[in-house]
């Protein structure tokens, strides 16, 4: 088989100098961190994962930091990347009969060919190539993904290895490294966004009252995998319609689609394992009613206002607050909320609206690596920002959502009735009147730059601009760029 160099057969080639240098930059870390040499990260590749006890296996995901580094997705694999950046991809030695089942067996020389790696050798190789290298420390991953509270895939030497395994500098490096995005990387998260979000634009227009949810997840799927190459997304599609829409991760996309209702899609394709993670909130038969409109807009104006003031410098922890707070003044504007703003902040009172941070970094996994690290400030504490997955001032190269929200959901709301404090505030009467709503949540992707945001969602966001796409108008818009 053979496979051109610096190419695959996607829709959006990805140069394997996108890997080279994410090595380069790493290993500029361990020549600052071991100046002296002899030390080279090693990390393990992912696992094949068998369906229950069966002999199939789930669609294999790659391990995200391995990924980062090497570009490859065969499983079973290690990598090393030394101080001068050269990169060794250490392959299985599969038995010759894996070929009738998975076709021609990989060979280090195909593997060099098709990732461009300076060496490619066999597992069991790894310890005499690594010394040969003038190896005599192994740096390996050892930590907390601050979302799950899961510990990474730490590499497992061969048995017996004489190495030394180290697990002071990996972690820490690799994880603050992938929160600031190459040139190069921006391009394929700019085209998985593109993908994605012209997925929305189309199941936004097919969605009817009458259909079922399953019709709107069945139709992204196909559309980001037919015409954009992500064979799989970032996270399984929250397809809500009506009150469904209150559950912030709504599982089933199962039920009926009832006329008069909002939908709240939160869907995005995964490229190569880079992540678009967005959300539409619209009425499923393309007409706003007065109702939808306070809350859509409430939470457009809240998006759009941490879009003009995102920049580097500023605290994501305010952009989070100025959002809630936007959004408070609609409530109390359309006397759901009663009282004074400056009070119910005080209180809290958004926790129970919108009961999730802002948004969150995102690049090779959809909640990306590097919220909550040492160094960095901690998780707020108050109720109504402790939700949020990165209090990090926001800097030049990150890439993050900004996903305002505004939902009636009724174990939140039994929850603030029940608090004294903030049930003067309610308007019972009015909110009644919002039981069934769900939510609206407004999701986009963004890149910071030196001086604002690059919003590489390209979706209806205006009620006119959904009103007209879901009449059938064509669609287009410019990636909005924001000088702040
Ligand atoms: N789709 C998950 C999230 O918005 O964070
Ligand atoms: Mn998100
Ligand atoms: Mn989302």
């Amino acid at each position: 088989m053979s496979v051109p160099a610096n190419s695959l057969a996607y829709p959006c080639p990805i140069s394997m100098k996108m890997y080279k240098e994410q090595r380069q930059r790493l290993g500029e870390s361990l020549h600052r961190a071991f100046p002296e040499g002899g030390h080279a990260a090693v990390l393990q590749a992912a696992s094949e994962v068998p369906i229950n006890s069966t002999d199939c296996n789930y669609l294999f995901v790659q391990e995200s930091y391995y990924y980062y580094l090497f570009g490859t997705e065969l499983p079973e694999a290690y990598g090393a990347v030394l101080a001068d950046g050269t990169g060794i991809v250490f392959i299985a030695r599969l038995p010759a009969e894996y070929a009738t089942w998975m076709g021609p067996l990989p060979t280090p020389e195909g593997v060099k060919a098709q990732l461009a790696m300076d060496e490619v050798h066999y597992v069991d190789e790894m310890e005499k190539v690594l010394k040969a290298h003038g190896v005599h420390t192994a740096e390996v991953m050892h930590g907390t993904n601050s979302d799950s509270g899961l510990h990474t895939l730490q590499a497992k030497l061969p048995e017996g290895s004489s190495l030394t395994q180290s697990t002071s500098f990996l972690f820490n490096t690799l994880t603050a490294q992938r929160g600031y995005k190459t040139a190069m990387e921006a391009e394929v998260l700019k085209y998985v966004c593109k993908v994605s979000s012209d997925a929305h634009v189309t199941v936004m227009r097919m969605a009817k009252p009458g259909m079922s949810q399953h019709h709107l997840e069945s139709t992204f799927l196909h559309e980001v995998y037919y015409k954009g190459g992500c064979r799989r997304v970032s996270y399984t599609c929250i397809c809500a319609t009506g009150h469904h829409g209150a559950t912030l991760h709504y599982p089933d996309n199962n039920a009926l689609i009832e006329n008069g209702s909002m939908a709240l899609l939160d869907m995005g394709g995964n490229y190569r394992g880079y992540a678009a993670d967005i959300t539409c909130s619209f009425p499923v038969n393309g007409k706003f009613t007065e109702a939808q409109k306070i809350i859509y807009n409430a939470v457009l104006d809240a998006h759009d206002k941490v879009m003009r003031a995102m920049k580097p410098g500023v605290q994501w922890v305010d952009m989070h607050l100025l959002a809630i707070r936007t959004i408070c003044t609609h409530l109390i504007a359309a006397g759901l909320l009663k009282g004074d703003l400056d009070v119910m902040m005080k209180k809290e009172i958004m926790q129970y609206f919108q009961p999730h941070g802002l948004g969150h970094l995102i690049g090779m996994d959809v909640h990306d690596v590097g919220g909550y690290m040492e160094g960095y400030p901690e998780r707020p504490t108050k109720k109504d920002c402790c939700r949020l997955r990165t209090a990090r001032p926001v800097e030049e190269g990150m890439y993050m959502t900004i996903e305002p929200g505004c939902y009636f959901n009724a174990a939140l709301l039994a929850m603030a009735k029940q608090n004294s404090e903030v049930v003067e505030h309610l308007n019972l009467e009015k909110i009644e009147e919002f039981a069934d709503f769900g939510g609206v949540r407004i999701e986009s992707d963004v890149l910071v730059t030196k001086d604002g945001v690059v919003n590489y969602t390209v979706v209806p966001r205006t009620v006119e601009e959904i009103e007209r796409t879901m009449a059938g108008a064509e669609f287009s818009k410019d990636i909005e760029v924001y000088h702040n």
